[in-house]
């Protein structure tokens, strides 16, 4: 068998990552050996349902997804499909955090699941509070002090909704000699720019995107990482082969085929949004709403406890983030009719 070339991988690795070689569906696909039969896969021919493995690397997909980005300075090769943006920190985590020793740099208030995942891990956490009246001030200088292993930055923000500008987030990429991570989940929401038009200038920067928010598949469980080559290639040695399953590629390709309805479901949903939050700031139970780049709204109540119970009485379900903010909840933008409902029960408290 032709020998493959080992695919280069990032700095930053972990170092058990360099002693491995890749697995063997990836070592097939990257040595280009040509081949009519192949009799390496043990799958059963004679099955009606789905018996051939998917594409393992889906260039057609990808090439459409960057479409969308913009940024053309972008290849496939910066891409790589996950099983949501979920198993996308988890990769990046695996394949980049070495414990006990890595600390990982978050912003507080931010998305549960970077404490979550990096404690599981045995990783160090660093936190440094968001400034600012509505959370949307950096303290870049104590970033770069920490000078983390990796810096996760959730933007726009889950759950404050507010988004850092795309030129504190340069300085960092400039400024600490870790990795930084910008989950976009809601980008699309945003009216702001995406570090995807930056990427190609910082080979420490990588994009955490997700299908499940803006482009409305959250069934089919589809996120995507972006960033320089090797990162993509760090990541390969870590995923499980195959997890970007057939029924998930045909869906994600059909959506990405056709964007044209999903974003103008965007427009309105933004549109419906700022409505919402002017609504939600003339109501008396509620002491501060945020204004957001997101497709929900976080919100502080005056009196947590009497208005949470309300809204369940009133079989309304908002998450509660009073473990991130103090009598916090976060309220998704949905249709007219829940809005309705929610504005009513709010305005009986
Ligand atoms: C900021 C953020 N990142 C990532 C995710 C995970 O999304 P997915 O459904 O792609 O796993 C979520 C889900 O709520 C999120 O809010």
């Amino acid at each position: 068998m032709a020998t493959v070339t080992p695919l280069a991988i990032h700095p930053h690795a972990r170092h058990s990552l360099k002693k491995l070689g890749l697995q063997g569906p990836l070592k097939k696909h990257f040595s280009r050996v040509p081949f009519n039969i192949d009799l390496s896969k043990n799958i059963n021919p004679h099955s009606p349902y789905l018996p051939d493995y998917p594409i393992i690397d889906p260039i057609e997909i990808k090439q459409l997804y960057l479409d969308y980005v913009g940024n053309s300075q972008l290849k496939p090769d910066n891409v790589l499909f996950t099983v949501g943006a979920a198993d996308g920190l988890d990769l990046i985590l695996r394949g980049f955090a070495q414990p006990p020793s890595d600390v990982i740099c978050i912003t507080d208030p931010t998305y549960f699941a970077y404490e979550h995942w990096a404690t599981l891990y045995d990783l160090q956490i660093e936190k440094v509070p968001l400034k600012g009246e509505n959370y949307d001030v950096l303290d870049i200088e104590e970033i770069q002090r920490i000078n983390p292993k990796m810096f996760i930055l959730c933007n726009p923000n889950n759950p404050t909704g507010t988004q850092i500008h795309l030129e504190t987030i340069e300085k960092i990429c400039q400024t600490i000699s870790g990795l930084v991570v910008i989950d976009e989940a809601y980008i699309e929401f945003s009216n702001q720019e995406s570090v995807a038009n930056i990427l190609h200038k910082y080979e420490n920067l990588i994009i955490l995107r997700t299908l499940s928010k803006g482009w409305g598949m959250a069934g089919a469980r589809c996120g995507v990482i972006l960033g320089d080559d090797r990162i993509i290639n760090t990541l390969l040695y870590v995923q499980t082969p195959f997890s970007f399953s057939i029924p998930t590629q045909e869906w994600v390709q059909k959506c990405l085929e056709n964007p044209a309805p999903l974003k103008e479901s965007w427009n309105l949903i933004k549109k419906e949004r700022d409505q919402l939050y002017n609504k939600l700031c003339s109501i008396s139970c509620v002491e501060k709403a945020f204004p957001s780049q997101t497709n929900f709204i976080m919100v502080i109540l005056k009196d947590y406890e009497k208005t949470f119970t309300r809204l369940l009485n009133n079989g309304i379900y908002v998450a509660s983030c009073r473990s991130a903010v103090p009598k916090a909840v976060r309220i998704s933008v949905s249709t007219n009719d829940h809005h309705h409902a929610l504005l009513e029960a709010l305005n009986q408290c």
